[in-house]
């Protein structure tokens, strides 16, 4: 199914009688710096095309009814007499948002909203992120109030971490907020500050869906939170005080190796090195010089197998097939991990190689199959015309 803005706003007549504004906010790829968010470090995502769209329209009173046009669902709420908690499905991104754009001092109008998206569910292609920015977009731009884009990613970020349960960074819904077309963004995750980094014309990045998403993904996501909080606390009486991991060299990490028990270190040194990788890629990005660039994609897919043990054989399958393609710079996981996807990074004239590599070779190895998308780096949240 494919809803253009203007379908959707068909619906939102149909259904609601007025004319909306529609809010889009695309999901992400991340190039490379995964976990890295939450230990105050550098990631550097891209906005995809794929997004979420909500058609909104200001209501008299202060209720929210929302309807996705994925679920066929419609829910209702009322802000002055909101949910205590949330309910375990989609729509406690939506009234999560709506909550904690309240609780920063912000006062909404009541809303309708048709909410549809193309972001691929549960690939790690972040479609939560793509879900509560543009719902925040909608019902900042119906109360009449500003859209500040690397507050807004804060506040949809403390939705996910307080209302959702689920302890992300803030890498997701800072991209859906500020992405660039034709760019990456080196985010730093401490000072919320980024710099463009210009994907070259020649480049093309090739997604593979493994289209497996292992069980216990949001648990150990939050045991790796855990591991990299305890490494804080052993390494801050090693070495002085320190915030975060951010805060720790590789050097001064191998010098305190054998004071810390071996998991806590592994996990450490993920993060560490993969700090160095992130500023290494944009560097050579920037230079032109895309080997480089690859040779730190593998190096962190490596990282995330062996130290930080976040992929799983599907996905290491993904990333070892297309690393055996010429004209493929690199390939790695992206995302939270445990499934998901293969991000690589592809000279445009070997896209159709690497993308018959890719499905032949994951089919006979694992009889899945992988669907492939082939993105150009998209601009974060707006208002599109309908
Ligand atoms: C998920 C989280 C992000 C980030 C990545 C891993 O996408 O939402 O904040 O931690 O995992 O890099």
């Amino acid at each position: 199914m494919s809803v253009q803005a203007r379908d959707l706003a068909e619906e939102f007549v149909f259904r609601f009688g007025r004319t909306p504004t529609v809010s889009r906010a695309p999901g992400r790829v991340n190039l490379i710096g995964e976990h890295t968010d939450y230990n105050d470090g550098f990631v550097m995502p891209a906005a995809l095309e794929f997004a979420t769209l909500t058609a909104a329209s200001q209501r008299p009173d202060r209720r929210l009814t929302v309807y996705s046009m994925i679920m066929d669902e419609t829910r209702e709420f009322d802000l002055d007499a909101p949910p205590q908690g949330a309910s375990g499905d989609w729509s406690d991104y939506v009234i999560g948002v709506a909550l904690t754009l309240e609780m920063s001092g912000r006062r909404l109008s009541g809303a309708d909203l048709i909410i549809w998206s193309d972001v691929p569910l549960g690939a790690g292609l972040s479609s939560s992120a793509a879900l509560e920015v543009s719902v925040a977009h909608a019902l900042l731009s119906e109360s009449g109030l500003e859209f500040d884009p690397i507050e807004v990613a804060q506040i949809c970020q403390r939705a996910e971490d307080d209302f959702v349960g689920m302890r992300c960074g803030v890498m997701d819904q800072y991209i859906s907020c500020c992405g660039v077309a034709g760019h990456a963004l080196l985010i730093d995750c401490r000072s919320l500050s980024s710099r463009h980094v210009a994907i070259a014309p020649n480049l093309r990045l090739l997604i593979a869906n493994s289209n497996v998403r292992h069980q216990h993904a949001g648990g150990e996501y939050n045991l790796r939170r855990e591991a990299c909080e305890e490494g804080v606390r052993l390494l801050s009486r090693l070495i002085g005080p320190i915030t975060a991991l951010r805060d720790v060299t590789p050097e001064q990490l191998e010098a305190k190796r054998r004071k810390l028990p071996e998991l806590i270190y592994r996990r450490c040194r993920h993060i560490v090195t993969e700090n160095a990788r992130v500023l290494e890629a944009e560097r050579a990005l920037n230079a032109g010089d895309f080997v480089a660039c690859g040779r730190a994609m593998n190096a962190s897919h490596v990282s995330m197998q062996k130290d930080f043990e976040i992929t799983c054989p599907e996905v290491d399958m993904l990333a070892g097939l297309a690393q055996t393609v010429k004209g493929v710079y690199g390939s790695r996981m992206t995302g939270g991990g445990f499934g998901g996807c293969v991000v690589s990074l592809v000279e445009a004239s070997a896209v159709d190689k690497a993308t018959q590599i890719l499905t032949d070779g994951y089919r006979i190895a694992t009889g899945l199959d992988t669907d492939i998308f082939v993105c150009a780096p998209s601009d974060g949240v707006r208002l599109i015309p309908v």
